[in-house]
């Protein structure tokens, strides 16, 4: 038998009249005759051309949706529309079955809600396929752009004892009896008796173990999960999510945002050079979708004018206190149509804020600056005045916060201040702390959230559709 070939290579091959093997699922079979066959290379299916005349019976009915063949034939041109060649079958081996009555994904349109109940399956349909392609290109692409600039890819730990960020939402790991857990004299848990001899929990941020490994290797990346215990079920929050974190020494805040900016137009042009079928499939799709939509909630731009746009764009630099001018003097802020209105000088940014400034005001991608120390890591650098410290949030359009980073604290009083204030345990983080006593410099990074950054250049309106198994509030499974 001819070995067998990716349709995506053999959609690409002159027809000869060659002898092929192609092997996939079934997506559809019409008139005992055509069968569009996908085997995931492409989101282009191949059509297979059965001579049902000269095929049994029972070997036909077995030629259902979601049935996986192996088809042999001849390569020829096709005269149907849509495709070039197609294979004019001489064999065909149904190698499984599926029972068209029970198979859950029917040849029409699913919702996006019910695929996610169905997520083992939803690769097999055309707009998972292309999901999944493109962010397979995109995490390769991140890997290429650190590794073309000499960055060395650092594996942090998933299990810790600190919680990077201060933010107390990190999932607890633990071997203690649930039931009947050893407790201290004083009747506290006692973790001197769990596996790791003290509380540890899954990662939230490999920031500071990041930070040790660039004051040795000079430039470092992260690409791994991250986990986080905050109850928000919106479409843009994860429990379980893949972060991209560099850590760079001898660099400022300018040269953070330089790199950010560099890296995320370089990921981007790539899945576009590389994914263009897929992206302009997803294009296709959103457009369809917005046609359901209010006028004045539908979009001027197609997906593909969107990433063209932020590829042809320097994105916004301001700073935080820039930004709340602009926000105060909004007509959404004068007539109140801001669920949190801003009054002043020191509120957080909500997502309404930040996709007023990206999408209405700007309509670029923004990077703000300088935010109030209040609400920002212990770790950030202070500003002379006090009251800011050197943090930047890159904001994307249909996203909000792409990526979040900083200049480092690298002077070990402020550092200490700082924690202290924040009351930081001091003698938790001592390897961290060391690294300002023994050849401290200046130093930054910033962490990429990879399904926000997945969400942008598919497109999709659900971060729980660009990752295969999503982990959110009361479900994990798969
Ligand atoms: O802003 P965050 O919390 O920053 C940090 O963790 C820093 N330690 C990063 C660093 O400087 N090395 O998270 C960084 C990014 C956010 O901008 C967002 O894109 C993403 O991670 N992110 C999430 N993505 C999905 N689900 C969640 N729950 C996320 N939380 C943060
Ligand atoms: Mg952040």
């Amino acid at each position: 038998m001819s070995q067998r070939i990716k349709i995506k290579a053999l959609l690409q091959t002159a027809p000869a009249e060659q002898e092929v093997n192609v092997k996939g699922w079934v997506r559809t079979f019409r008139n005992n005759q055509f069968i569009a066959l996908n085997d995931g290379s492409t989101n282009s299916n191949l059509q297979v051309v059965v001579d049902f005349n000269n095929t049994d019976e029972a070997l036909l009915k077995r030629i259902t949706t979601g049935a996986a063949i192996s088809a042999t034939g001849k390569l020829i041109a096709s005269l149907g529309k849509g495709q070039t060649v197609e294979v004019k079958a001489t064999e065909i081996e149904i190698l499984g079955d599926s029972d068209p009555e029970k198979y859950p994904l029917q040849p029409k349109k699913h919702s996006l809600e019910f695929l996610r109940e169905i997520a083992h399956l939803r690769f097999r349909t055309n707009t998972f396929g292309a999901i999944f392609r493109v962010r397979n290109s995109l995490s390769f692409a991140v890997h290429q752009f650190f590794q073309e600039r000499g960055f060395v890819y650092l594996h942090t730990p998933v299990i810790t004892a600190s919680d990077a960020e201060g933010a107390g939402e990190a999932f607890k790991v633990t071997n203690l009896d649930l039931l009947n857990p050893p407790k201290t004299e004083t009747g506290e848990i006692d973790f001197k008796q769990d596996f790791f001899g003290k509380a540890t929990n899954l990662t939230v941020s490999g920031q500071l173990e990041g930070e040790l490994g660039a004051m040795a290797l000079s430039d470092i990346y992260t690409f791994g999960p991250t986990f986080r215990a905050e109850n928000s079920n919106t479409t843009r929050h994860l429990a379980e999510f893949w972060m991209i974190e560099p850590e760079m020494a001898f660099y400022d805040l300018d040269d953070n945002m330089d790199l950010a900016e560099g890296l995320l137009k370089y990921v981007i042009k790539y899945a576009l050079e590389h994914n263009r079928e897929d992206i302009e499939f997803l294009s296709q799709r959103l457009q369809e979708e917005e046609k359901g939509k209010p006028q004045q909630e539908r979009s001027d731009m197609t997906l593909l004018d969107k990433l063209q746009f932020c590829l042809d764009n320097d994105f916004e630099r301001l700073t935080y206190t820039q930004a709340i001018d602009i926000l105060k003097d909004s007509t959404p802020n004068k007539k109140k149509k801001f669920q949190y209105l801003i009054e002043g000088w020191g509120a957080d940014l909500q997502s309404e804020h930040e996709r007023y400034l990206v999408e209405k005001h700007f309509k670029k991608p923004v990077i703000l600056t300088d935010y109030p120390k209040e609400i920002k890591a212990f770790y950030m650098r202070q500003n002379d005045d006090g009251k800011t410290v050197r943090a930047m949030d890159i904001l994307f359009p249909g996203i909000g916060e792409i990526v979040g980073g900083s200049q480092r604290e690298e002077r070990l009083d402020k550092l200490e201040q700082r924690m202290d204030e924040m009351d930081i345990p001091k003698e938790d983080l001592w390897w961290y702390l060391d690294t300002r006593r023994f050849g401290a410099c200046p130093h930054s990074g910033f962490g990429l959230g990879f399904e926000r950054l997945v969400l942008f250049v598919t497109g999709m309106g659900n971060i729980r559709d660009v990752i295969p198994f999503p982990r959110f509030p009361k479900n994990a499974e798969f």
